[in-house]
């Protein structure tokens, strides 16, 4: 282990803080050691570790555009996009930041950042245009190309096969509560790692399961637009089933190469200190957080609705021998982290779903510009939780970020200080996390660039980059200058 700045992790751990920290004291719970902590020792200098790995995110949907070049199917997000009404502003990704043209460009732009890891997502229709059959040798020749520059830049590709553009087709012959697609997912795998998986060492089997079922399937704010909370439990569980054999296919094709999924994961907060609000919390965080680690790596579902036989109730459809297809012992673990929820339990069946949860933003903090609530400590409590319960697999977080409107000042210099303070709090919440214990081993900001944000079109800017949409000019924001330093040094001040 290296530096770290002022004590060591064993030596962290002597201490009586340290001593409260250890795994085996704390009781699973929420926020105790962010309590336990002095305000002003939350922005003590830290330095991570010299292997320590910083990187950026973005998605194919996001930022590729060439929506139909070089014999690209159509995606569900691209038949959701072109539906008058779904996304914002009419937003699509016909365009979005041309990065299928500007690629070299983007990766001129993560060097510049001093960045050592992109994590970047392939589309799947690219590769299949129909989701099925013989791979269309120009999607993948893409992938290669820009595997290819990023090594060149001595970046490491981290590929998500999966950030939630299905091949419309697919979604045709039922989409993801069609158990078929576990089979013809793993068939896209098998394709393309075969392909790419003497340049990429590192996969994302998926990105974020329970946002795309949940807000895909239950709440048809997402692609493909059903709202059907029983369809999106099916859902769940053949992505459950399609994780499992994806990673195995993955092996088989060679066993060194490091295979995770990027989990979106919020702190579970009771509203209050009563039972059922407490209890209301476990369960949100068993159906937002680990739904589909638990299977992967314990082969069972966490208990996240009260009652006898919840998983019958519920319908998701469990067969005999399925929990045998969804383990996968994961070499990593991605967290993506926005933001805390807080939690009352409500009858089942009368809130959102039925897990009896009431969840809702906390509004202690201040908000960005998409209104997400800015808590640092709810991260660093998260990370510390996630890695108490699945101790051996390490940690990487694949995204972490916020939306500002900045734009160009008269210089043409984006000062968005806000962001800048953002990541000082997150990551110092991060560093916390590791003196306390956490294995993690790597950061990545959402993201690279402002691009499209589903739904939100492009009325959010997540990006360390500003785009001009009207003539694709890339400018470092001044919070991208400021993580350039911190990838360089790995000192937080
Ligand atoms: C995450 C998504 C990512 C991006 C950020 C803001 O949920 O994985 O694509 O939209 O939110």
């Amino acid at each position: 282990m290296s530096k770290w700045n002022s004590f060591n992790r064993r030596e962290f751990l002597s201490t009586a803080l340290g001593a409260a920290a250890s795994f085996s004291v704390l009781p699973s719970g929420h926020r105790l050691l962010s309590e336990l902590l002095e305000p002003q020792s939350k922005f003590a200098p830290f330095q991570f570790p010299d292997d320590f790995i910083w990187g950026a995110a973005t998605a194919a949907y996001q930022i590729e555009g060439a929506w139909a070049e070089d014999g690209k199917g159509e995606s569900i997000w691209d038949r959701f996009s072109h539906t008058p009404g779904r996304v914002k502003g009419a937003g699509t990704g016909d365009v979005a930041c041309d990065s299928y043209h500007r690629y070299k460009e983007d990766v001129a732009l993560l060097n510049a950042l001093n960045l050592t890891s992109y994590r970047f997502s392939i589309s799947w229709p690219r590769i299949q245009p129909d989701g099925s059959g013989a791979p269309n040798p120009k999607g993948l020749d893409y992938y290669k190309r820009l595997s290819d520059a990023l090594l060149e830049a001595k970046i490491r590709p981290l590929c998500t096969l999966y950030h939630w553009d299905l091949p419309q087709k697919l979604e045709d012959a039922g989409g993801w509560p069609n158990r078929d697609l576990a089979a013809r997912f793993t068939d896209y795998v098998d394709v393309t790692v075969r392909t790419l998986g003497d340049r990429v060492s590192h996969w994302c089997i998926f990105n974020e399961p329970w946002v795309f079922t949940f807000l895909g399937y239950g709440r048809g704010i997402h692609a493909p637009a059903r709202e059907n909370f029983a369809e999106c439990m099916r859902a769940t569980h053949v992505v459950n089933i399609a994780q499992g054999q994806a990673f195995r296919a993955i092996k088989a094709i060679n066993s060194k190469l490091q295979v995770g999924t990027a989990f979106s994961m919020s702190n579970c907060e009771p509203a209050t200190k009563s039972d059922a609000d407490r209890q209301a919390a476990d369960r949100a965080h068993a159906i937002g957080n680990v739904w589909f680690i638990h299977p992967a790596l314990r082969g069972e579902y966490p208990k996240a609705f009260p009652g006898e036989n919840p998983l019958g109730l519920m319908g998701v459809g469990v067969k005999s021998g399925d929990m045998d297809l969804c383990r996968a012992p994961l070499d990593f673990l991605g967290i993506n982290y926005y933001r805390r929820q807080l939690i009352s339990a409500v009858p089942p069946g009368s809130g959102e779903d039925a897990t009896g949860v009431h969840n809702f933003d906390g509004h202690e903090g201040p908000l960005t510009d998409f209104a997400w609530e800015i808590w640092p400590d709810s991260f660093h409590d998260l990370v510390f939780r996630i890695s108490r319960e699945y101790k051996t697999t390490p940690l990487e977080i694949t995204e972490n970020g916020c939306s500002y409107l900045d734009c160009p000042d008269e210089h043409g210099r984006i000062p968005d200080e806000r962001r800048v303070q953002f990541m000082r709090g997150y990551l110092h919440a991060l560093g916390r996390a590791m003196l306390h214990g956490a294995n993690v081993r790597a950061y990545h900001h959402w993201s690279l660039l402002d691009n499209f944000e589903w739904a939100e079109g492009y009325a959010q800017r997540f990006g360390l980059t500003y785009v001009d949409f009207r003539t694709q000019k890339r400018t470092i924001k001044d919070s991208g200058h400021w993580y350039a330093k911190l990838a360089s040094t790995g000192s937080l001040t």
